[in-house]
């Protein structure tokens, strides 16, 4: 089964201007199962790591494995730097809005 199509090329990594078929398509070419690898292969996810939820999205579609929602906001709100545009909504999902 092959990846969903992408129907609107969005930008999924606003730090380094990455598309979401430029991800996808790193991810299918090299079999990428890890976010690094894919930062490695194409820049996505090297700067704030609020794109990092959706990666693993593609990733773990890729690999046609699906995890709960909370499960993968959860892990991934630990990571969200606080510069990130989505960092204010991890950050309330991690409990740990209140710091400065
Ligand atoms: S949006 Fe991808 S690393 Fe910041």
């Amino acid at each position: 089964m092959k990846s969903p199509v992408v129907e609107q090329d969005e930008i999924i990594c606003q730090c380094f201007q990455v598309k979401e078929s430029v991800i996808r398509a790193a991810i299918e070419a090299n079999n990428l199962t890890r976010i690094e690898q894919v930062t490695k292969s194409c820049e996505a996810g090297g700067g704030c790591h609020s794109c990092h939820i959706l990666i693993q999205l593609f990733i773990d579609q890729h690999r046609h494995l699906t995890h709960p929602m909370e499960e993968l906001v959860s892990e991934h709100a630990k990571k969200v730097s606080k510069k990130g545009i989505l960092s204010r909504f991890f950050a309330k999902m991690a409990g740990n809005g209140n710091q400065h």
